[in-house]
């Protein structure tokens, strides 16, 4: 056993530096987690950095002039990001999620789209490829994307009112030019697009009901996101809450809604499908319903530390093995070891006791 497993406190949140066992673990089944959950998912976030300040998000009054993002050289290449996806998928990870920050403004992104699309499980699939992104330069980036092998895109939307959405991003950008980067993902194939909808009560509630109307019928699928209480920087409050429930019930006024099953257990919108067959709505609600039971998401931020929860305080210092001299059956055992003894359930324990901890940004380890 290397004892290395050290807590150190960087400059802003705890880091450890993994555990890398003797030997590789047995071979014995899937990998699982304390609470008995698999590893399906692996979230990369490959820049801290965006152009917008969403208040729910980064807030000005903290991602300000003088906010210090990641200096270049502690960013993992796209060679070592490419090496621990390949780690991830055999250890059992089938889906890679690209995140920020804002993904396309990490330079030649559409290159590491390339590197990631080549990766293979154990049994020669290729894995589910996507991202999430603001679509604020989508539309020039859209076929570059798509020919590099990404296969989908999920679109951040708050509002369709321009009045709305550009005080919700916080730096005046217009609604146009984001349905123009949607137009453009549908028209290279990227379709059907995903459009994630944080709904803040008092804000953009009121836009619920016009952006079901406007995405009915496309095929695209828009999803209403409780706002969570996730960072230490966006003066969360329950009162802000719209649950999901009301979303539901609101959209129903309008267009009936009929409950539809997960397309894959431990999805995390629930689906409703509208009555008259115009398509599908999802409703994300870890705040009045966690999902945590069924959590199969790990996280790789952008200096390369893992994170086994969204609201977690400590990361896995991977990028310090991946620099070491370790090979990847070393950095698979090591792993190993983070997840199966993960027992992080967060949203499932929210309460007067966790709300002070100081947890990461979800600017830094992604949505
Ligand atoms: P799809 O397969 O495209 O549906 O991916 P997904 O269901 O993982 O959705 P996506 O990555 O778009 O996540 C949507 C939103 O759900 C995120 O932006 C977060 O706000 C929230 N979310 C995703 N994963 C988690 C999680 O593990 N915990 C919590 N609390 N929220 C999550
Ligand atoms: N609550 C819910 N979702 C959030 N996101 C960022 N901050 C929050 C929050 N406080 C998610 C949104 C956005 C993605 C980039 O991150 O889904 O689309
Ligand atoms: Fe940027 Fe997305 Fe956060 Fe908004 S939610 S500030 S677009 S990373
Ligand atoms: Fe998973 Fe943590 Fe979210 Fe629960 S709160 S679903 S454990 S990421």
């Amino acid at each position: 056993m290397t004892d290395r497993n050290i807590p150190i406190t960087d400059l802003r949140y705890p880091v450890r530096v993994p555990v890398v066992p003797d030997s590789a673990r047995p071979v014995g089944g899937p990998l699982r987690d304390a609470h008995g959950r698999l590893l399906h998912d692996l979230r990369i976030s490959v820049t801290d950095r965006c152009n917008f300040r969403c208040t729910y998000c980064m807030p000005k009054s903290v991602f300000d002039k003088s906010y210090r993002f990641l200096p270049h050289d502690s960013l993992l290449s796209f060679e070592e990001i490419t090496r621990t996806a390949k780690v991830f998928a055999a250890l059992g990870v089938e889906k890679l999620r690209l995140t920020g920050g804002e993904p396309l403004l990490r330079k030649d992104v559409e290159q590491l789209v390339a590197m990631l699309a080549a990766v293979r499980t154990p049994q020669g699939a290729p894995l589910d490829l996507t991202l999430t992104t603001n679509a604020s330069i989508l539309a020039r980036k859209a076929q570059a994307l798509r020919d590099a092998g990404l296969r989908r895109v999920t679109v951040s939307l708050d509002a369709l009112d321009d009045k709305v959405f550009r005080a919700m991003n916080d730096v005046d950008f217009p609604v146009a030019d984001v349905l123009a980067g949607i137009d453009a993902a549908t028209r290279v194939g990227l379709a059907p697009l995903k459009i994630n909808v944080v709904v803040k009560r008092g804000v953009n509630d009121e836009q619920v009901v016009p952006l079901a109307r406007y995405f009915r019928g496309s095929g695209h699928i828009v999803r209403f996101i409780e706002f969570m209480d996730v960072g230490a920087s966006n003066g969360w409050r329950m009162d802000d809450v719209l649950p999901s429930a009301e979303v539901v019930r609101r959209i129903s006024e309008h267009f009936p809604l009929v409950a539809a099953h997960a397309n894959y257990p431990g999805e995390v919108a629930q689906r409703w499908r509208y009555a008259d067959g115009d398509g599908e709505i999802g409703v994300i609600s870890s705040v009045t319903q966690p999902f945590c039971a069924d959590c199969t998401r790990a996280r790789l931020s952008t200096e390369g530390r893992i994170y086994t929860c969204l609201f977690a305080t400590t990361g896995h210092d991977l990028r310090a093995l991946l620099r070491g001299s370790y090979d990847d059956d070393q950095i698979a055992a090591a792993v190993a070891q983070i997840w199966s003894t993960r027992e992080d359930r967060y949203s499932e324990l929210r309460s007067d006791a966790t709300t002070g901890l100081r947890r990461i940004e979800m600017s830094y380890i992604g949505g």
